[in-house]
Parts: structure tokens; C-alpha cells; sequence
């Protein structure tokens, strides 16, 4: 089965054909990074306007890269939330259009659900499993029993890992998007042990079950560049941007152990932009039972994702006929904890 997906719902406009959810025929899309680094982050209605000058012609790019014609797919998946609502309406009102013309099938998928399954694209990691997704809006631990069973077990109670990352990298003075641009300068602190004990150490936020809280975190970094000189602030940036990721690799690794503790399930991947960093990656990669992860170009928002979760998504279903329905709406914000 092929499927066509669509992602706008924050600032990239992506379309992919992705075979049988796993496999990826083509996948392209355009990143309005270079747009909004001006302003130090996304602009919201700058960014639909981007979509909207955009769309149409990353799909038909995806189409030909695959070398096919939209009366050759199968059905249309559409993120519809959660993201910025005029750039998911961007995308959704494409998606709509094309699927009725065409006479489609057009399933809309949640966003949390397609990093989930960006796990699909390049492994054959079956459910169940317990994954933790951490992006720029988001901090779950998610429990996948299934294809289409996808409950929310603990997330975070303030800001974001991507947010704080986005966050710090401000207080380091480096240009959006701040998570990998921290990264690349934490890189340059030459260290490989699995515990960083060196003289910027941040204290891991003490949240109960499986949530989590990085905004004490971000503030312990702002107060240490207020208790430094500016010489000494600067002369250490790379140590401090190391010092702060290694927090938030420490931070994630100790959730997912309690949560495997608490299911008893062995299983793990991770998800999400912030699922792209090196530290993370490295103490991840260390643990004791194998953690699966996608490439980096999979970690970051892109459509692939979106036809995979589309594709699981339309065959756990039974009633596939509710997918000729086009009247669903975009949400900014999740509403329940179940991801499926
Ligand atoms: O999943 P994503 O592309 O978009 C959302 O759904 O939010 O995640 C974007 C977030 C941003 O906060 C970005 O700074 C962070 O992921 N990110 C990273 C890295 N690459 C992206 N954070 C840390 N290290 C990275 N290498
Ligand atoms: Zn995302």
C-alpha cells in the first residue's frame, strides 16, 4: 500500500511515499530555518504564509522522485495536530483537496504518533514497546502495545527537552535552531565517559513517577552565567553546553530505566528532534538492553513518519470508509493521552 504524507505543523513543509509504513520510496521536503533565523525562533504566521507558498510544490516534487502520479496512491496522511494551527491548516487544506479530487482515502494523524513511528523507517522494531519522545513542544514516555494502542505514561510538567535545549542555546548566544547548534559546540569538549564529572555539573530535577521538569534546569544554567565573569562564561561555553546535555541525557535515561522497571517491557526506542543529539544517542546506546533509534533525518520533523503512522493507522481501523469523511479539524494542543 502506498501512502502520501503531508507535515506542516511547524516549520518545515514535507511530503513522502512511504510503502507498506515501513518502507520510504521518496521523501522531501523544505525547511524555512533560513526564513525565521532572523527573529531567534518560529514566527507563526510567518510560517503558514511559507507553507502556503511552498506545498504544493514539495508534493509534487515527492511525487516525481517516487516516479509516480497521485491516481497511483493508495490514501493521503495528514498531520492535523498538535503544532501551530495556521501552518497545520495549510497542510490538512492540501491534503483535503487532493484526497476529494482524487478520491482518496485521507487519514489524519497525530504528530507524536508519526516520531513514534519514524522507528518503522529503518528498522523492523515491532510493538510492544516503551518510547520516549522528546521534540520542541513535547516530553513523553509513550507505552506502544500496539500498532494503534499508544498511551501516554509520564511527560513533562513544564517546558520541553527540545524547549530547553532551544532555551540554553540562547543563554550560549547561538543562533536558531538552538538544540543542534548546542550540540555541535557541546561536541567540541573532548569527552566520551559515560559520566560527566566535571566542574559545571547541573543537578537532575527530582519529579515523581515518569514525568519530568527541564525548566529548573534551564534557570540553574541562566543563574551560572549570571554568577560568572564574562570571560570565564565565554572561555567555558563548550564545556557548559556539554555540562547541560549531559544533564538532559541523565535526565531521560534514569525515566526510561523506572519505566522499564514499572512494565516490565525490555523493548525501547527513542523519538523526536531532540532524539537527533550525540550525547543522548552515546548514553542510550551504552544501556544494558538495545535501544532502538532513528537516523537524524528521521528524529526531526519530516513526512516519511506522517505515511507510516497513516498507514498503521488506516489498517487497524475498522471502518475504513470513515477515512472519505474530509471533515476533521486541526488541533494546537493534545487533549487526551492516547497518541493511537
Ligand atoms: O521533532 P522536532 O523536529 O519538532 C517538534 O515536533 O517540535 O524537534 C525539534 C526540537 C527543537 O527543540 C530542536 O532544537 C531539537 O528538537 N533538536 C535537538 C537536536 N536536533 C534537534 N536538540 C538537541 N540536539 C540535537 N542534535
Ligand atoms: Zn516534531
Amino acid at each position: 500500500m502506498l501512502i502520501l504524507g503531508i507535515e506542516s505543523s511547524c516549520d518545515e513543509s514535507a511530503a513522502a511515499v512511504v510503502k507498506d509504513g515501513r518502507e520510504v520510496i521518496s521523501n522531501y521536503l523544505h525547511s524555512q530555518i533560513e526564513d525565521h533565523k532572523d527573529w531567534g525562533g518560529v514566527i507563526p504566521e510567518f510560517a503558514s504564509r511559507l507553507h502556503y507558498k511552498k506545498i504544493n510544490n514539495v508534493i509534487s516534487k515527492t511525487l516525481s522522485d517516487a516516479n509516480l502520479s497521485l491516481n497511483e496512491i493508495d490514501a493521503i496522511a495528514v498531520t492535523h495536530g498538535p503544532g501551530l494551527i495556521g501552518s497545520l491548516l495549510v497542510g490538512m487544506n492540501v491534503a483535503k483537496t487532493l484526497a476529494w479530487v482524487h478520491n482518496k482515502p485521507l487519514v489524519p494523524v497525530n504528530h507524536l504518533m508519526g516520531h513514534i513511528c519514524s522507528n518503522f523507517l529503518d528498522s523492523d522494531i515491532e510493538p510492544s514497546f516503551i518510547c520516549l519522545l522528546a521534540s520542541g513542544g513535547h516530553t513523553q514516555i509513550v507505552r506502544v502495545n500496539s500498532y494503534s494502542e499508544m498511551v501516554i505514561s509520564g511527560e513533562t510538567i513544564d517546558d520541553a527537552a527540545g524547549e530547553a535545549f532551544d532555551k540554553v542555546a540562547r543563554l550560549l548566544d547561538l543562533p536558531y535552531p538552538g538544540g543542534p547548534e548546542l550540540d555541535r559546540l557541546a561536541q567540541g569538549f573532548n569527552f566520551s565517559e559515560s559520566v560527566y564529572k566535571g566542574k559545571y555539573k547541573f543537578p537532575i530535577p527530582k519529579v515523581k513517577e515518569l514525568n519530568f521538569s527541564f525548566s529548573g534546569l534551564k534557570t540553574s544554567v541562566l543563574r551560572l552565567k549570571e554568577k560568572l565573569c564574562e570571560a570565564e562564561w565565554s572561555e567555558n561555553r563548550t564545556e557548559i553546553a556539554f555540562a547541560f546535555q549531559d544533564c538532559v541525557a541523565q535526565v531521560l535515561k534514569k525515566k526510561i530505566e523506572t519505566a522499564i522497571e514499572d512494565s516490565g517491557i525490555e523493548q525501547v526506542i527513542i523519538a523526536g528532534g531532540v532524539a537527533a543529539n550525540s550525547r543522548i544517542r552515546k548514553i542510550f546506546n551504552e544501556m544494558n538492553i538495545k535501544v532502538t533509534m532513528p537516523s537524524l533525518k528521521y528524529c526531526t520533523d519530516n513526512a516519511a513518519m506522517i505515511a507510516s503512522a497513516g498507514y498503521y493507522k488506516y489498517l487497524s481501523s475498522q471502518e475504513k470508509e470513515i477515512y472519505y469523511n474530509y471533515g476533521f479539524e486541526a488541533f494546537s494542543k493534545l487533549t487526551t493521552n492516547s497518541l493511537g
